[in-house]
């Protein structure tokens, strides 16, 4: 009996040595994730707040803050997804969700996992985005989304593929760069590519243990001959006019989940219109419901609770897919179960999430399509012009958004909410569109207005960091970011605010006041949100480092900085107090040098032709203007596009498949010719510019 307690002690004291008891993250601890040790959701928490409770770095000691190592990670290229970190192992996913887990303590790969994102992808290869916002973990599993639709479930500890399942219609223009969210051993998923197709938007939620669907939701109507989803369908079609169905509608959901346990509720953020233009998707108006909304969902069922929709009848890409935040907040005085929700359209909005009641609505950034919202109505009263009734418009926030996906973070203790900002006018242009005539693309772009034909100038916009405070919907400080795309924030308990910069400066801030206390140059371009967690109880923050995302198609606006297409070293980089190791070292910033063979003869007629083309097929990724922001090759300076012969064999033949570049086997000579005169002639008024 004694001998039998003297070894279970000693067994139990061996087993503490050696490992710490595996933290079983569940619904209970992602809801809290206690101490701070783990970052074991997008969000950290359920409630998406990105907040860590760890104090060990703070406002004192912050200039202590050192690398503490760095992991290369060469073949990567868009890094812009959120790690977890759970019992000492920081999981990711990468380019083309190659998924990765690494020993917090040493930088050691523990295992890798490759999706084989490009082989499954086919020619959705061409609408796809390298990207991905990372995976979720739930009751030992890891779960990854990759470009191609597909939803993979792998062990944690050795990352086995355990299922797979596909999400989508192969045939269709959709594509997944979204995190998973999980709860109550589902996992949901939606998707996007409303401007690839006609696209009708949905979320489906998967049993955590099967990958089988257990129920799913459309965002919008389909046609009403084929008999309604559900009553939400039937309620929405009200809202729709004209026969939309045969656009798609949209309401995508790209981003932008969050499971709020306290109502058992899924709350989605709804995507933009398939396509943009109103006029062409509901000629005769209406709300167009659930588009750039919020909609709850029940969580078992998948049944509609209630909505609040942020842009009614939205007609310039004003979705509502940023992440939803849970706070407990007093408002007027009372405890309120909010969300926090900080769209494109530039209204942060305050909801009560018991029954999707506007609290407040006010303007954090600068925005022209609206007055303000009416709280009475619960709708944004509009401007006069904004929807380019007579064709053209110049209106504030841009496509992009006065925040994009980047994740803005709350801070329980200051009660503000970090939001990366994007002050930049959209100028939305339909004049030569026939509303009756245009066809919706299909793996191709063309949101219904003109879009993406010129280079952006580098000083297209402003950007800045700022600290909002959503109680009295006011800004507390601001600092100004460089243009134009800074990824998301995270903020702790030590007040502070970490954020990672588009020209590859990391810095934390105090929170309460804004002062800039550390900041480092981490010699690229920085796209992903930091997170921090603790391993032997040491704090740590980490960071991928890796230029991306769908902005570098803004031409010069994103190639500013100097992120040359694979010129940069991709890393993923911890800090702690003391990290004595030295900033790996990385090229300076590089840039296009444009190339003119004389004998090159530009046509104007072709190069027109050419720049159509090329504006609804490579601009995505060679960026806008052939001007590339770092998602592929810089095409002014390549030597490839001056040999018919050489041009053909990797635009048509797929010589370059393998790295990403897509393969259009129906491009005629002709049309070639055509994208070679056209990227000449950028390269030509680039070099006249100089
Ligand atoms: C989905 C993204 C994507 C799209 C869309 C795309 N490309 Fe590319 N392209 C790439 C990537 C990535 C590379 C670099 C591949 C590599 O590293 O070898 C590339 C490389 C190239 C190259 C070789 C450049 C060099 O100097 O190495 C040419 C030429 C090219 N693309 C032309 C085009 C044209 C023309 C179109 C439209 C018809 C197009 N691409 C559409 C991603 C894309």
């Amino acid at each position: 009996m004694k001998f039998g307690i003297l070894l279970g002690a000693a067994l139990l004291a061996s087993a503490a040595f050696t490992q710490a008891a595996e933290t079983v993250v569940d619904d209970p601890y992602l809801r809290n994730p206690g101490d701070g040790s783990n970052w074991p959701g997008h969000g950290r928490d359920s409630g998406e707040q990105r907040y860590s409770p760890l104090a060990q770095i703070n406002t004192d000691n912050v200039a202590r803050l050192g690398v503490n190592w760095a992991l290369d990670l060469p073949g990567e290229r868009a890094l812009i997804g959120t790690p977890l970190a759970v019992d000492g192992v920081i999981y990711f996913t990468g380019t083309y969700s190659r998924t990765r887990a690494v020993d917090a303590r040493s930088g050691k790969v523990l295992w890798e996992y490759d999706p084989k994102t490009i082989e499954h992808a086919g020619d959705r290869l061409r609408i796809m985005w390298e990207t991905n916002r990372g995976p979720a973990y739930y009751k030992g599993k890891l779960i990854i989304t990759t470009v191609d639709g597909r939803l993979i479930a792998l062990d944690a500890k050795n990352g086995k593929m355990l299922w797979e399942t596909m999400t989508i219609d192969p045939r269709r223009a959709y594509y997944i760069t979204g995190a998973p969210k999980v709860f109550r051993d589902k996992v949901i998923i939606g998707n996007g590519g409303t401007e690839h197709e006609a696209a009708r938007g949905y979320v489906t939620a998967y049993d955590v243990n099967t990958g089988k669907q257990a129920w799913r939701f459309y965002v919008v109507p389909g046609n009403p001959a084929d008999g309604f989803e559900d009553k939400a369908q039937e309620m929405a079609a009200k809202t729709w006019t004209g026969e939309w169905w045969k656009h798609g509608g949209g309401g995508n959901v790209w981003n932008g989940i969050t499971y709020d346990a306290e109502f058992n509720q899924v709350l989605i953020g709804t995507g933009n219109g398939s396509p943009w233009n109103q006029k062409i998707r509901s000629p005769g108006g209406g709300d167009n419901l659930f588009l750039c909304s919020i909609v709850a969902l029940d969580a078992d069922s998948g049944e509609y609770k209630w909505h609040y929709q942020t842009t009614p009848g939205e007609t310039w890409d004003y979705n509502s897919s940023m992440d939803i935040i849970l706070a407990d907040i007093k408002y007027g005085g009372q405890p309120i179960k909010a969300l926090l929700h900080a769209p494109k359209n530039g209204f942060f909005y305050i909801i009560n999430r018991a029954n999707g009641e506007l609290l407040s609505a006010e303007k954090f950034g600068k925005v022209t399509w609206a007055e303000k919202v009416d709280l009475k109505t619960g709708r944004p009263v509009e401007v006069k012009g904004a929807r380019y009734e007579s064709g053209e418009a110049l209106v504030w926030p841009s496509p992009i958004g006065a925040h994009s996906w980047h994740p803005m973070s709350y801070n329980p203790n200051t009660g503000l909410v970090y939001i990366p900002t994007i002050e930049m006018a959209g100028v939305f242009n339909d004049k030569g569109i026939d509303p009756v005539k245009w066809q919706s693309p299909h793996f191709s772009i063309d949101p219904g207005v003109h879009f993406g034909t010129d280079d952006v100038p580098g000083n297209w916009s402003k950007a800045a960091l700022i600290a909002w405070d959503p109680v009295n919907q006011k800004k507390v400080w601001e600092k100004t970011l460089p243009p134009n795309w800074n990824p998301g924030t995270m903020t702790t308990a030590g007040n502070l605010v970490f954020e990672g910069r588009a020209d590859g400066v990391f810095v934390a801030y105090n929170a309460t006041t804004g002062d800039e206390l550390w900041k480092i140059n981490v010699g690229s371009g920085i796209t992903a949100a930091p997170i921090t967690y603790s391993v032997d109880g040491k704090q740590q923050v980490a960071l991928m480092v890796g230029w991306g995302g769908a902005a570098l198609l803004t031409g010069t606006l994103a190639g500013q900085h100097g992120w040359k297409y694979k010129v940069h070293p991709r890393r993923l980089i911890t800090f702690s107090l003391d990290g004595k190791l030295p900033m790996p070292p990385s090229p300076p910033p590089a840039f296009a040098q444009p190339i003119d063979p004389p004998t090159f003869k530009v046509d104007d007629q072709l190069a027109a032709a050419g720049q159509a083309l090329y504006t609804s097929t490579c601009v995505q990724c060679h960026g806008s203007g052939v001007v590339s922001g770092g998602t592929a090759p810089d095409l002014r300076e390549s030597p490839i596009p001056t040999s018919l012969e050489a041009f053909k064999s990797v635009v048509v033949g797929g010589a370059r498949l393998a790295n990403g570049m897509p393969q259009y086997r129906e491009l005629s000579d002709a049309q070639l010719d055509g994208l070679m005169h056209y990227i000449r002639k950028q390269a030509r008024a680039s070099l006249a510019k100089k």
